[in-house]
């Protein structure tokens, strides 16, 4: 995957601590990286309680925590969102069917 190895490394520790901080400690996390035409798919979901609807529209906002008591201070995801769309990506957040989060970094693969 092109791109800055630094910043992408900031981007899967953000999405994996949020997986272990907000999906609950001692649940499972599943990580798959697969190739979808042009791009390059990384996936990494947990199996905690989600995220409320209500407040999905605005996790990517910078400082928004929405209804969360854990450490942080609401950057993360800000971050990620910027970093990977300056690689030309798109990073989404939803809740998974079945449960948990999932967040899907889609990157431009070698030309
Ligand atoms: N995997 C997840 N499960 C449940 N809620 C999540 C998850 N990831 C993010 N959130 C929600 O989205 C909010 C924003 O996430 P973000 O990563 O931007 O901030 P943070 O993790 O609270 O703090 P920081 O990343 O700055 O340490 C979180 O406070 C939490 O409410
Ligand atoms: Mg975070």
């Amino acid at each position: 995957i092109p791109g800055d190895p630094e910043r992408l490394k900031q981007v899967f520790c953000n999405v994996l601590d949020n997986a272990a901080k907000h999906g609950g400690a001692g649940r499972r996390i599943t990580a798959s990286v697969t190739r979808e035409g042009e791009w390059q798919v990384v996936r990494i979901r947990d199996f905690g309680p989600g995220i409320p609807e209500a407040e999905l529209p605005f996790v990517k906002q910078k400082f928004y925590k929405g209804t969360s008591k854990a450490r942080g201070s609401g950057i993360g995801l800000a971050v990620c969102d910027e970093i990977v769309g300056l690689h030309g990506g798109d990073f989404t957040i939803a809740n998974a069917a079945g449960g948990g989060t999932v967040v899907t970094i889609r990157l431009p693969g070698p030309q």
